[in-house]
């Protein structure tokens, strides 16, 4: 690989982080087995009509007894960092009370491979399986969640703290919060702004508590959390579409920055949705704990239009013509990406930023020949990459890159259909199959590598 322009990846730092990212329930299967309870998402794939095809996690990647072999194809991508998630519910079946020790082993032995491999884990507390035992008590919308988050966070932590340093509490809770409980496109399903917003602030409350649970478990852990944030524009310049874009960007943005950097919650939005604030004395302070990191997980750019009839924030997405889409219809644009991370740093002052996802789903095939060519992702790699060199040369402290994903996997909602695996898995026979944008990585990885080795 030669290229040298001023936004190659080759120019990232030498200590640049090149990882790949997964979610437990997305790829674990498993789901009764040794121990482990539902979660919200195994009851929310098994109500017919919330997720395309009928399509649940029960099977997925199989990676609870695949995983030696995914561990392989990560060395075979020669990564050095991986982003998993860990699942509650095997965790704490019940969500609180008894600790189930074989869940916890699972991840136990990941981790003592992960490490064996030279590959820096990076789990995540918290990717959206909510333990139905704790829905069934309320769920995020009751305060009893976040401290119960906190609790499991201290498990955890005092468990795998002995080896795991770099830990996030959380995984876009937006999603969580928006998508599960206004829009009801995701687990658990609901559409009220009242349980939405009180969602938010027990997610970000649970975070807090995360925090202090790990920080006290294991000394010297850096801790960050993991927002999918977007870069927000009106669709044309009328007032009434600039608008719309300033409350999206309080809908996906501040709503969520804003609170961890000790800023409180947007009085803008706090107004639009009209809700009181679950808060009680000192849990401001608690949500912003100082951070280690800031994870951003970017797919597209937000061009909004005024909506005034529609939900919170009374804005609604614009297909602009002419302008690249992957299979979840989401527009290409890796600027959005540069300026996001320049917002993080220059806005909310961040001074170690990774990506922790980026990626894009398209409708891949084993060809004939038992490969699969995906140049649209490639160049949607590429793009993006090319994205986080411009930022770091422009000053931003990005240290780190983790591709969305390492697996084709259960992409909620929209089921198997949608493929944003590196590695193409062919789910009747669990086959896996590196794909074009796979090796493509590698390549980039091992030239970075090299490049670095030979600067030093
Ligand atoms: O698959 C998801 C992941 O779980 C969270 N971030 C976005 C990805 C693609 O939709």
């Amino acid at each position: 690989m030669t290229d040298l322009s001023p936004f190659s990846p080759l120019s990232l730092p030498a200590d640049f982080r090149w990882g790949v990212a997964t979610a437990a329930y997305q790829i674990e299967g498993a789901v009764a087995e040794d121990g482990r309870a539902p979660s919200i998402w195994d009851t929310f794939s098994h109500t017919p009509g919330k997720v395309e095809g009928g399509d649940t996690g029960d099977t997925a990647c199989d990676h609870y007894h695949r995983w030696p072999e995914d561990l392989a194809l990560m060395r075979q991508l020669g990564v050095d960092a991986y982003r998993f998630s860990i699942a509650w519910p095997r965790v704490l079946p019940g969500g609180d009370g008894p600790v189930n020790e074989r869940g916890l082993a699972f991840y136990d032995r990941l981790t003592d491979a992960l490490l064996d491999a030279g590959i820096t884990p990076f789990p995540t507390l918290y990717h959206w399986d909510l333990p139905q035992a704790l829905q069934d008590r309320g769920g995020w919308p009751e305060r009893a969640t976040a401290e119960a988050f906190g609790e499991y966070a201290s498990v955890v932590a005092e468990r795998l703290g002995d080896r795991i340093t770099d830990w996030a509490t959380l995984n876009e809770p937006l999603c969580s919060a928006w998508i599960g409980h206004l829009e009801g496109r995701m687990a658990p399903g609901f559409t009220d702004v009242t349980a939405a917003v009180r969602a938010s602030v027990h997610l970000h409350l649970g975070h807090g508590l995360a925090v202090r649970a790990i920080r006290a478990a294991v000394p010297g852990a850096r801790v960050g959390i993991v927002n999918n944030l977007t870069h927000c524009e009106p669709a044309t310049s009328r007032e009434a579409d600039v608008a719309a874009a300033v409350r999206a960007d309080g809908h996906t943005n501040r709503w969520w920055m804003d609170p961890l950097h000790g800023r409180g919650y947007p009085e803008d939005m706090t107004g639009l949705y009209g809700v009181e604030l679950p808060l009680r004395t000192g849990d401001l302070d608690t949500i912003a704990a100082p951070l280690d990191w800031l994870g951003l997980n970017y797919y597209f750019r937000n061009v909004v239009a005024d909506d005034p009839t529609g939900p919170p924030p009374q804005a609604r997405g614009v297909r602009l013509p002419g302008v690249r889409r992957t299979g979840m219809d989401w527009e290409v644009h890796a600027e959005g990406l540069t300026k996001t991370l320049h917002r993080m740093a220059d806005d909310y002052g961040a001074r170690h930023l990774y990506v922790t996802e980026n990626g894009a789903a398209y409708p891949d095939v084993v060809g004939a020949d038992g490969q699969v060519d995906d140049p649209e992702r490639t160049r949607y790699l590429e793009e993006h990459l090319a994205a986080c060199a411009r930022a770091v040369r422009e000053g931003v402290p990005l240290e780190g890159y983790f591709a969305w994903s390492l697996l084709d996997n259960f992409e909620w909602a929209y089921g198997y259909d949608k493929r944003f695996g590196l590695v193409h898995v062919d789910y009747p026979t669990q086959r896996r199959t590196v794909k074009g944008s796979g090796h493509r990585y590698a390549d980039i990885v091992r030239a970075h590598r090299r490049r670095a080795r030979r600067a030093a």
